[in-house]
């Protein structure tokens, strides 16, 4: 018998590589909660990231470098348990996979049984080359993270735009080339120049998404946080702000403590 249920087609990897082959666009933002998970993935989002960009919008650290396993599975099982349609794509926080591939198969493995997410995230190219081969090797689909990678700040010293010098271009390309033959199923591009991507996304076979790539790459991503305009403060040229959600709360809050201070709140029908 037919279900009466419409059913729901899911992202996945391969979904994603259908859509670069027919020049169809992908859409993907960050999300750390059910709420906000619930209401990307209703609204058709095609991937949702649980970024450790966590560290600094959920916990308000400076850096992306203290937030541990367990927060990153914390907040991707709660993502999962909301999303019936999006491709769940969890970072490897800093320190779970770098220089040691066992830990970084364990780390992935974690996050797959733990959290229920359909594929982990990692940064650099050629230097974690071992640990992607690994954790393929469990059939835990890998993607990439080329260009200004948050987890290296204090190696780089600065969020500046990354390889706009040509050495440091073609590293990039041979990273992401790497990565594609590894068996990744797409690549994150932060922060480079707009023709470095386009010639990267190209070249490439598998999705290439960007944030501050400009307009060329397979698919797009932002922090949540950042473009419903919830964080303050962060005004990178690449960033389109779609609300104003910051001065939009502390509004109602505001109306709010009014509304107790002045007896308002609750009216004889707000009560029982
Ligand atoms: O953690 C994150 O939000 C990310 C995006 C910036 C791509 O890695």
């Amino acid at each position: 018998m037919m279900s009466a249920n419409k059913e729901i087609k899911r992202i996945t990897t391969h979904v994603l590589q259908a859509m670069k082959a027919r020049g169809e666009k992908i859409a993907m933002l960050t999300a750390y909660d059910f709420s906000l998970a619930r209401i990307l993935d209703e609204a058709g989002i095609d991937i949702i990231l649980v970024g450790d960009s966590a560290s600094n919008v959920m916990a308000g650290h400076e850096t992306t470098l203290p937030i541990t396993l367990n927060q990153m599975i914390y907040h991707a099982s709660a993502v999962v348990r909301a999303v019936k349609k999006a491709l769940v794509v969890v970072d490897l926080p800093f320190g779970s996979y770098q220089g040691n591939s066992k830990l970084a198969l364990e780390s992935s493995i974690r996050i797959m049984k733990e959290s229920g997410a359909h594929a982990v995230k990692l940064e650099g190219g050629a230097e974690v080359a071992d640990s992607v081969k690994r954790i393929l090797t469990a059939g835990i689909p890998v993607m990439g993270h080329l260009g200004l990678i948050p987890q290296s700040i204090y190696k780089f010293g600065t969020y500046a735009v990354r390889a706009k010098e040509e050495q440091e271009a073609e590293k990039l390309v041979a990273d992401a080339l790497l990565l594609e033959k590894l068996g990744c199923f797409g690549v994150v591009l932060e922060k480079i120049p707009a023709d470095l991507a386009k010639r990267a996304s190209e070249q490439l076979v598998i999705p290439t998404i960007g944030i501050g790539a400009g307009q060329h790459t397979d698919g797009q991503v932002l922090v949540l946080h950042d473009m419903l305009g919830l964080t303050k403060d962060f005004h990178p040229r690449f960033l389109r702000r779609y609300l104003d959600l910051f001065s939009t709360i502390q509004g109602a809050v505001q109306h709010y403590i009014e509304d107790v201070k002045n007896k308002d709140f609750p009216n004889d029908k707000e009560q029982y």
